[in-house]
């Protein structure tokens, strides 16, 4: 890799896909881009910035108003943590200015961006009562359009001192109206799996909650559950429903769970189903490994064409 090469930002999207996405030849969409938009790639085409991605998706009616999405399941490891770092990729592809909001004490979708906090750094603990202050110096830049507050031990001190109900109440949101402040337009925010201040603060700041299932009978105890805590903490404290999208994480079409699991989806959680599923495959600890999401590289793979679906899903991007 050349030292250019290394330079570039890794999460930008092709010429070729912004022209399928759009439906404009790629020859017509490269002459309106201007050259600051665009990155020539060396032998594998023109990437696109995701300023120049926003230009063109903004000039076919794609809204880029201020978002706040949590993912949240009571229960652990049904990929709420995958489907945070790789739909904040996506979204910054597609232009969306980013923030994922680390609140799981483990740390993983800090971990997974290779951007864990130094030892002074400031995490959602330390800035949540004082965000104006706070945050701008508390961001970590992954990529273009893509930042991170980073999570440490530390936030799992949050239900010990976040204990006043209406500083649970704004804690998160009045981070994430400093982050709009900011100028960003989409929040991401990856919860721990339990119910504990981080969750309930961000049941109250989200506008959309993306519940993981994985398919077993535990990941449902947990939706129902999470669906519990949703409805009795906009009770409590008298706030607006979100919008609740259940999502299949891991559909394995041999496995006979995945068949029971489609059934109860299109059954008695149809209202909040999410119309694409997520295939198991080994691409996600892959791209683990390496640093990265699925999003860091064209190559074709399920993994890509599902969470591509469900980011424009959830984005209102259409093809
Ligand atoms: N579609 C998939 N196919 C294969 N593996 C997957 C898929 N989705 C997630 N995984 C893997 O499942 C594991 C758990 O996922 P993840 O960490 O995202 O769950 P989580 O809900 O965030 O867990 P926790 O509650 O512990 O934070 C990870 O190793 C991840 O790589
Ligand atoms: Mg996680």
């Amino acid at each position: 890799m050349d030292a250019r090469t290394n330079s570039l930002p890794r999460y930008v999207l092709t010429l070729t896909e912004l022209a399928q996405i759009t439906g404009e030849p790629a020859a017509r969409l490269r002459k309106r881009i201007s050259d600051d938009g665009l990155i020539d790639m060396g032998g594998r085409g023109f990437g696109v910035r995701p300023e120049a991605v926003r230009a063109e998706l903004s000039r076919r009616g794609v809204s880029y108003d201020f978002g706040i999405l949590a993912h949240i399941n009571l229960k652990g490891g049904v990929g709420k943590t995958t489907s945070t770092i790789t739909i904040a990729t996506r979204a910054a592809q597609y232009g969306f200015r980013t923030c994922v909001l680390d609140l799981d004490s483990q740390a993983s979708a800090s971990m997974a961006f290779d951007s864990l906090p130094e030892e002074d750094e400031p995490i959602f603990y330390d800035i949540w009562a004082k965000p104006a202050d706070m945050l701008p110096g508390s961001l970590k830049k992954i990529d273009d359009h893509l930042w991170l507050l980073p999570s440490s031990l530390e936030n799992g001190l949050l239900d010990a001192s976040l204990t006043n109900p209406k500083h649970q109440k704004r804690a998160v949101r009045g981070v994430c109206e400093q982050l709009k402040h900011e100028g960003f337009d989409l929040v991401l925010i990856d919860c721990p799996p339990s119910l504990g201040t981080a969750v309930i603060s961000s049941i109250c700041a989200a506008n959309v909650i993306v519940i993981p299932v994985a398919g077993d009978p535990f990941s449902f105890k947990g939706l129902d559950l999470t669906l519990g805590e949703i409805e009795a903490i906009c009770e409590t404290y008298s706030l607006p429903h979100p919008i609740v999208k259940v999502l299949f994480s891991r559909y394995d079409r041999r496995e006979k769970l995945a068949a029971q699991t489609i059934e109860k989806l299109a059954g008695p959680y149809a209202n909040y189903a999410v119309p694409v599923h997520i295939r198991v495959t080994t691409e996600f600890s892959k791209s683990l490994a390496r640093g990265e999401t699925v999003f860091a590289h064209a190559r074709k793979s399920s993994a890509r064409e599902d969470y591509d679906a469900l980011v424009r899903h959830l984005l209102g991007i259409d093809r």
